[in-house]
């Protein structure tokens, strides 16, 4: 069991960050919790704003490449526990601009291993890296098989390419400089404070705006998704009692391809405001398919669920549901986002 004290967690403003750090701040009063995000397009202190003023959070901008910065707070705050989830994390950006993606998730990380690694050096006992990782670092399966822990890394977009680097990374550190560390691998998440790069709120998104829906290729490609709150749910499990040197692997065991995923969205769009039955799914368009798009992803998660006794606690359906009452209760969120930068990303991407 680790009982960190100090603990820096990077890209809480993100979707996922944003939902571990309100279920830590709140879950350990007696711990202080450090943000540091950068505030890219993807960060949004609106995600978060409901913990902003609580007496063990404290948040600070700035980048995790930037060496002066972080190693100064792992001094003044006395940082024993990381919890990194800042990274580049669109698929398709990797694709536009793979350099951005090495800086900040490959030598990102480094930077923060070495802040840990000279912070700690004399005294490992109690500290711990926790490095939040994708399912994406194993490449592609066939239409059978489950990635578990041990298949052998095949990342092959620049995005995974970044992450699996990451991954090494951090065993090396623990390898070599015996840094205590554990890594999570992740399927894909949905939820709130999404960006509306991600195919779900892209397409709740278009929906409402009676916009295209543009489907990738045939539409037929798999992905495992799992509520993001299930998600955090399973990082604070692994971070407080996870072995350290281990991997989990996290996942929702709930495999969709993406038209069917599409088809069940538009049914409860259409429900939800009022429109006649099918009118979501004529938005539905077939579209150029992303390069080197990957077949199929799904997770053996039995590691996770035996040995720290975690599960998913959210039907699809009803996380979808839920999802989409989130993005339609907060319109403001979406319009905040949805001007200038996101306008000039989306006319790039889909013309
Ligand atoms: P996100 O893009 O929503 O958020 C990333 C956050 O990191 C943002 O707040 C951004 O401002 C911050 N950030 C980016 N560059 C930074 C830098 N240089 N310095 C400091 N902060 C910076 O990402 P997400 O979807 O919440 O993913 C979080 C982590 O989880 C990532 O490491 C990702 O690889 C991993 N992951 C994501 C999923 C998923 O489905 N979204 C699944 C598995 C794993
Ligand atoms: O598997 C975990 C990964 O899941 C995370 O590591 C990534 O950070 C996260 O972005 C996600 O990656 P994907 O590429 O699977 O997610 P995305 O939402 O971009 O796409 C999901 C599927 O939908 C994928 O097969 C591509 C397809 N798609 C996506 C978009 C944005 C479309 O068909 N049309 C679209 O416009």
């Amino acid at each position: 069991m680790h009982s960190n004290k100090n603990i820096l967690i990077t890209g809480a403003a993100g979707f996922i960050g944003s939902h571990v750090l309100r279920l830590m701040v709140l879950k350990y009063p007696n711990s202080n919790f450090v943000n540091l995000d950068l505030l890219t397009y993807a960060g949004n202190l609106e995600n978060i704003k409901d913990v902003e003023s609580a007496a063990n959070y404290t948040f600070i901008k700035g980048d995790i490449c930037d060496a002066v910065l972080v190693k100064s707070i792992f001094e003044e705050h006395q940082i024993d526990g990381v919890i990194h989830l800042a990274a580049e994390s669109h698929v398709d950006r990797s694709i536009e601009d793979p350099l951005a993606f090495i800086q900040t998730n490959v030598l990102g990380t480094v930077n923060l291993l070495n802040a840990a690694k000279q912070a700690w050096q004399n005294n490992y006992e109690g500290k711990l890296f926790y490095h939040v990782s994708t399912d994406e670092v194993y490449g592609s399966l066939g239409k059978t098989g489950l990635f578990t822990e041990t298949t052998s890394y095949d990342p092959r977009s620049p995005y995974s390419s970044s992450k699996a680097s990451s991954d090494h990374f951090v065993r090396a550190y623990g390898n070599t400089y015996g840094l205590p560390f554990v890594i999570s691998n992740c399927s894909n998440n949905y939820g709130p404070n999404q960006f509306p790069e991600k195919l779900i709120p892209l397409f709740i998104n278009n929906i409402v705006e009676e916009k295209a829906l543009p489907v990738y290729g045939d539409g037929q490609y798999t992905r495992d998704w799992l509520y993001v709150i299930d998600h955090a749910i399973a990082i604070d499990a692994i971070f407080h009692n996870g072995s350290e040197g281990e991997t989990y692997n996290i996942g929702g065991l709930n495999e969709w391809t993406n038209i069917d995923l599409i088809h069940l969205l538009c049914e409860l769009m259409d429900e939800k405001l009022g429109r006649e039955k099918g009118s979501s799914s004529r938005l539905i368009s077939y579209v150029k398919d992303r390069p080197g798009h990957d077949k199929r992803y799904a997770i053996d998660a039995s590691k996770l669920c035996d040995e720290l006794k975690w599960q998913p606690t959210v039907d699809f359906k009803e996380g979808l549901s839920k999802t989409i009452d989130w993005y339609l209760d907060n319109s403001e969120w979406l319009e905040h986002l949805t001007s200038g930068a996101y306008k000039e990303y989306y006319q790039k991407q889909y013309g």
